[in-house]
């Protein structure tokens, strides 16, 4: 029986689970390596040029060890720096994850708009460049979020995270007055991959109701556009989580779900 594709699915921590989660439907006949750079967490508080440092080669040791048939950038605050830098160090196709602007305003139905990214990602001129060739005519508001990402790990790793800091976070998208449902945000881009994490407790605290946009989906489209629907069963085909920090997972069965039921090694 021929060896499984592997693809490699990589984020700054727990947030591209939620990436991986989809594209595991999509090919459960695929293997997984998951690797969580927490050594270097969180992402949205280091500069442009200590990313980009810091992911290029990390990113070549990744591909000499676990030689992965395809590798998803599962982080808007490196997507929206490296996928250059990547795709021309390495032969290997790769599928990154930028805030999803253009589907975000084309259906927005008030014209206002909020992308809820980390600091890092909301002020790229990458993310700018969507805003001015996908705004379609939509007011784009830009919240660039402290603390968010820290919360969402905290919450998937068992620790009690408070209503209130998660509410101070995401205050800033609600633009407009929340009796006049015409004028005012309609539409949220969860620019970064943690926050689906929290989506439940996001719609919860939110002032009002609004559209909470997940790329996930649109990246696992992407992944069987490049890879092919699923083959064959395989053997082998299995999964692993990997911390750069080099700390165990002690996360299973919350960590289970996101695998598609597998038991990551
Ligand atoms: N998950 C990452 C993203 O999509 C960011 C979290 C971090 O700041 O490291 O942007």
């Amino acid at each position: 029986m021929p060896a499984p594709p592997t693809i490699l699915v990589f984020d700054s921590g727990l947030g591209g689970l939620t990436v991986l989660r989809e594209i595991v439907a999509a090919r459960p006949d695929a293997h997984y390596t998951y690797v969580a750079d927490d050594a270097f967490f969180p992402y949205g508080h280091h500069s442009e040029e200590q990313i980009i440092a810091r992911v290029v080669p990390l990113i070549g040791e990744l591909i000499d060890k676990h030689a992965p048939d395809l590798a998803v950038i599962a982080c808007n605050t490196a997507s929206t720096l490296v996928m250059a830098h990547l795709r021309a160090a390495y032969a290997i196709p790769f599928v990154g994850t930028v805030p999803a602007i253009k589907p975000a305003c084309a259906s927005s139905k008030t014209k206002r708009v909020s992308v809820l990214g980390t600091r890092g990602t909301v002020k790229r001129e990458y993310t700018h460049g969507l805003i001015r060739d996908f705004a379609q005519g939509c007011e784009v508001t830009l919240v660039g979020s402290p603390e968010l990402a820290s919360l969402a790990e905290a919450a998937l790793s068992g620790e009690t995270v408070r209503d209130a800091d998660i509410a101070a976070e995401i205050a800033p998208c609600f633009v407009g007055a929340a009796d006049n449902a015409s004028a005012r945000t309609d539409t949220v881009v969860l620019a970064c991959t943690h926050y689906p994490l929290l989506l439940d407790r996001l719609a919860e605290l939110a002032p009002w109701p609004v559209d909470w946009i997940d790329p996930a989906p649109a990246i696992a489209r992407r992944v069987v556009d490049l890879m092919g629907q699923p083959g064959d069963v395989y053997d082998g085909a299995g999964a692993e989580m990997i911390f750069t920090s080099g700390r165990p997972h002690t996360l299973s069965r919350a960590l289970t779900p996101f695998f598609g039921g597998r038991v990551p090694a």
